[in-house]
């Protein structure tokens, strides 16, 4: 039987209760800086997200053996990486966005420069998260390979190059549109997974797949993400909807409209549980998570 809502609910609320403290004391850790400028990390840090993308690197771990707090630092700092992406995703040279995480996004409560900053401050500590606090050294070593990696030209930012460009030069093929998604969002879900992966000291053979499995949540997750613009609720989302189209965003339903691009959400959540399918770790939350990420209504 397929996991009800409630179910997928409270897996990810129990993970975002290992999380959310862990943030806030790495917080609270790097107390030697402007107050302003921790003021405006925090205000977007904990400001309540989903936190899919360090629940991931948390079951990760706990699937290939791990203890699930052994991955805590490497989940922190995904999430803040993740963060920054969006405090300046939202700034008015980007998407130009007023609401965030069901706040006014960092610019509007703070101002551009402060934002900008807020960002550069979460995407470096990140990296001393991980530094300072993952365990084993080789396995932090790593986790900054993977994270430097996917954030970076070759992910999320060159991804986000793509996506602006797009605006003014019409994409007319699938693949040109799987390349902005797989780099804007698949990458960083897919470094949760390897994180997680790298943590529980998995086989090449369990790497590989978990880290196929992630490329496909993530592909699938800004598919829905691109649904929501169009179906979703702003109370729910936490941030404005129906800004795709007016923006000249290059998005699934825009290229293939709502139906097919549901199609293609389900055929990835479906390629992502048969990945997992002959590996022997735990998978029952693996499977849970992606489910949520195709039924999500936020
Ligand atoms: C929004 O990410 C940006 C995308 C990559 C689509 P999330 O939907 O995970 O945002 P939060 O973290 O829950 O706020
Ligand atoms: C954002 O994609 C991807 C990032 C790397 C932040 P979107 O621009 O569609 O995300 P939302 O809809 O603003 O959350
Ligand atoms: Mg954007
Ligand atoms: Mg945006
Ligand atoms: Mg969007």
């Amino acid at each position: 039987m397929p996991p009800s809502s409630t179910e997928l609910e409270s897996t990810l609320a129990s993970l975002q209760q290992r999380i959310e403290p862990e943030l806030e004391r790495y917080l609270q850790l790097s107390t030697d800086c402007p107050d302003r400028l921790r003021e405006s990390m925090q205000y977007s840090l904990m400001a309540g997200g989903k936190r899919l993308r360090p629940a991931l690197v948390l079951i990760a771990a706990e699937a290939c053996g791990a203890e699930l707090d052994a991955a805590l630092p490497a989940a922190c700092a995904i999430e803040m990486v993740h963060t920054y992406s969006l405090i300046h995703d939202d700034l008015p040279a980007m998407d130009d966005d007023d609401l965030r995480r069901g706040r006014p996004t960092n610019h509007r409560q703070f101002d551009e420069a402060t934002a900008i900053l807020a960002g550069d401050g979460l995407l470096t500590y990140a990296f001393e998260v991980i530094a300072t606090h993952q365990q084993p050294e080789a396995a932090a070593l790593r986790c900054v390979r993977e994270l430097a990696a996917a954030a970076g030209p070759e992910g999320m930012v060159g991804g986000q190059m793509a996506d602006l460009q797009a605006e003014t030069e019409t994409i007319t093929e699938l693949s040109g549109l799987e390349q902005i998604h797989l780099r804007k969002t698949g990458r960083l879900l897919r470094a949760a997974l390897r994180m997680g992966a790298i943590v529980g000291s998995a086989n090449d053979l369990t790497l590989s797949a978990l880290s196929e499995y992630g490329y496909c949540l993530g592909l699938a997750f800004q598919i829905t993400d691109d649904l929501l613009d169009i179906t979703g609720n702003q109370a729910k989302m936490g941030k404005a909807v129906q800004k795709d189209e007016t923006h000249g965003k290059a998005t699934y339903p825009g290229l293939l409209g709502v139906d097919a691009s549901r199609e293609r959400a389900a055929q990835l959540i479906q390629r992502a549980e048969e990945l997992i399918a002959p590996l022997a770790v735990k998978r029952d939350q693996l499977e849970l998570l992606a489910r949520f990420v195709l039924e999500r209504d936020h």
